[in-house]
């Protein structure tokens, strides 16, 4: 098992990706917390908490809201002694992403205040705690971001989304550079288009789209980024630091 005896934190962990990721590294071995501000998944089905039994906790927290940052991390650590991997997955989009002229001030602050200042707190809590522990290997911690390929372009009328997404990659380079030294590992995983929800949330349109961009024959799957997540998460990236990995079937080659 790849991650036995190590600690995880997965942000928005209840639905979609952030589910396949916690799933994915209790089923290697670790222990894992998920924080969210729901339990219910979005697609349906038991929840991550039910799924994870003895493997791992589900504490309530805002990523928006550096206290329930901080409660989060302090569960995992209490429960479990350490910090080893924090995956900042939690991020909206939906009804606050439009074109700029469509933009209102509060959507522009709601989508800024999840997907840029909440992988803000949870990478200043999480990286605070690390520098401060024993190593494993050479590696004292590993932070995963969740981005996207739509931080790497301009999408049509998604403005704030892409924005938010965009400051992730570059926070992704500033952390790796100001913490190798100290022993953390940081990167990010940018997927493409990933079928979560249930079915009846896709909008078609958005889906056609999506699919006339996609050079592989289907869109894809929760469980494809958390193989690159368990990737990064791994001994078998110890060298790996920096970079923003691409899950999207070719959508960036296109
Ligand atoms: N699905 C895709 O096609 C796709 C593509 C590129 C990037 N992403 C990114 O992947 C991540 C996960 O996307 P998904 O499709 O699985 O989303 P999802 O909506 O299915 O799940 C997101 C989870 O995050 C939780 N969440 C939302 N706001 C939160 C907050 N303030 N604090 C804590 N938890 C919060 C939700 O409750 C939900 O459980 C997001 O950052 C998203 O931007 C998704």
């Amino acid at each position: 098992m790849r991650l036995e005896d190590r600690v995880a934190v997965v942000t928005g962990g209840s639905s979609g990706i952030g589910r396949a990721i916690a799933l994915r590294f209790a089923d290697e071995g670790a222990r894992v917390v998920v924080g969210d501000v729901v339990r219910e998944p979005r697609e349906g089905g038991e929840t991550t908490e039910a799924l994870l039994g003895e493997r791992g906790a589900h504490v309530e927290a805002d990523v928006s809201r550096a206290e329930d940052v901080e409660r989060l991390v302090a569960a995992a650590v209490e429960r479990y002694g350490r910090l080893d991997v924090m995956v900042c997955n939690a991020g909206i989009a939906g009804r606050y992403s439009k074109s700029l002229l469509e933009t209102t001030d509060e959507d522009w602050d709601a989508i800024m205040s999840v997907n840029l200042r909440g992988v803000f707190l949870c990478c200043r809590r999480a990286i605070r705690e690390m520098v401060e522990q024993e190593p494993i290997g050479e590696a004292r911690g590993r932070v995963i971001i969740i981005s996207s390929q739509h931080g790497m372009i301009g999408p049509p009328g998604h403005l704030a989304y892409a924005v938010s997404k965009g400051g992730l990659v570059n926070l992704t380079h500033q952390l790796a550079v100001d913490y190798a030294r100290r022993g953390v590992l940081v990167n990010a995983v940018a997927p493409g288009k990933i079928l979560t929800g249930s079915p009846e949330q896709q909008n078609p349109e958005a889906l056609a789209y999506s699919r006339a961009r996609t050079p592989f024959p289907r869109l894809g799957r929760p469980e494809d980024v958390a193989g690159a997540a368990l990737f990064l998460a791994s001994d078998d990236s110890g060298y790996v630091s920096g970079v923003n990995l691409l899950v999207d079937g070719g959508w960036m080659a296109y």
